[in-house]
């Protein structure tokens, strides 16, 4: 992994020949200018609803009509949408090309782009079809931070607020100000140190079988919710990643109180900052009945069930707790009863 954009623009520079760009229509207007060179580039249509296979098959297409080998450099220069996306076409193309991630949201800053895993949604599952493989290089360049709007910047703090639940209490106590005070700066180190909490669980855990699950933590509801959000609404108007993750952290942190001994008081401080996240949505608050099909569908499930992970105080993650539904519901109501 590399930092800041002047080691990219170099890396770009040096490589120029041989790099093709992916990008979506607000990073090719917005990101590609940084870049400072002419590359060859293409653009798919931005957002969650375009993260499927059709989207692949036209990357297919044109690395083909570019004459893309296994040594070109896929450059996928975006969010967590383009990088998952990218990173899962290019590990198809020829059985392999290279890849380089280069995240335009702090959310793939900080989580998407860490890891090796990457995927598109299928049949309405989240990320339900990909593979682990790690890119050629990551580069984290703050630079483009500065045209992302707000409410894309607050899908990142979750992700960051996540970090610090399942490891890491004085991380959680810095970006938790994030939430509190519009205007706080973000810091650099911030973002580092929770890149740095993540690549800690990837490297004990690669292949997501132990310790990796914890980074899981809001997902189980989350990713349910955000599925049912894709399915009732039109393209690009369903509830962001973060904010669906937000959702799910409330409803499995009250789980997390029944199950694994998280106490009220740390529930009731947790929900207070996530509220700022999710204030006025609550009558979108799906039902456990129209969550259910995505549920029982989620990647991490065995046969003993819904499988999530939890904290048992904030700062320490635990994972494979199989939940019973009646506790899924609980969550639910808690969630939907916030003022
Ligand atoms: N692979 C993993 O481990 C992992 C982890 C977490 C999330 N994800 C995935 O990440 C995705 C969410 O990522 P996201 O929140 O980045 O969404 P996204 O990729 O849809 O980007 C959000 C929006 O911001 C725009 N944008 C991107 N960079 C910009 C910039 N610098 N300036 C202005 N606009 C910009 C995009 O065009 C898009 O409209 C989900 O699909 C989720 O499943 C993957």
């Amino acid at each position: 992994m590399k930092t800041g954009i002047f080691n990219l623009q170099t890396y770009v520079q040096k490589n120029q020949a041989n790099i093709i760009v992916l990008a979506d229509e607000h990073t090719m207007n917005y990101c590609y200018p940084l870049l400072l060179e002419e590359v060859s580039s293409f653009i798919v249509p931005y957002g969650e609803g375009y993260k499927n296979l059709d989207s692949c098959e036209f990357i297919w297409k044109k690395l083909t009509e570019f004459g893309a080998t296994r040594e070109t450099i896929l450059l996928c220069l975006g969010g967590g949408v383009v990088c998952d996306m990218g990173a899962f076409a290019a590990g198809c193309f020829q059985r392999g090309m290279k890849t380089v991630l280069v995240p335009t949201t702090l959310l793939a800053m900080v989580d998407a782009s860490i890891g090796g895993k990457n995927g598109v949604n299928f049949m309405g599952y989240k990320n339900y079809i990909g593979s682990f493989s790690e890119a050629e290089e990551i580069f984290i360049c703050d630079s483009f931070l500065e045209t992302l709007s707000y409410k894309e910047k607050v899908n990142g703090y979750v992700e960051m607020l996540k970090h610090g639940l399942i490891a890491d209490r004085l991380h959680y106590d810095q970006v938790k100000m994030l939430f509190l005070q519009e205007n706080q700066h973000l810091e650099d180190q911030l973002i580092l140190d929770s890149i740095a909490i993540k690549k800690n669980h990837v490297d004990q855990d690669f292949r997501d079988q132990g310790v990796r699950k914890r980074l899981n933590f809001g997902h189980t509801i989350g990713h349910a919710i955000e599925s049912y959000s894709l399915t009732i609404n039109d393209e690009n108007e369903s509830l962001s990643h973060g904010v669906s993750v937000a959702l799910g952290m409330i409803v499995e942190a009250y789980i997390s109180t029944k199950m694994v001994g998280l106490s009220k008081d740390e529930l009731h401080e947790l929900t207070m900052v996530l509220q700022r996240v999710v204030s006025g949505i609550s009558d979108d608050i799906p039902t456990y009945e129209e969550l259910k099909p995505y549920l029982i569908k989620d990647k991490k499930n065995t046969e003993q069930g819904i499988n999530c992970s939890l904290i048992a105080s904030i700062g320490e993650g635990v994972h494979d707790q199989y939940v019973d539904v009646s506790l899924i519901k609980e969550g639910l109501d808690f969630l939907a009863n916030l003022k």
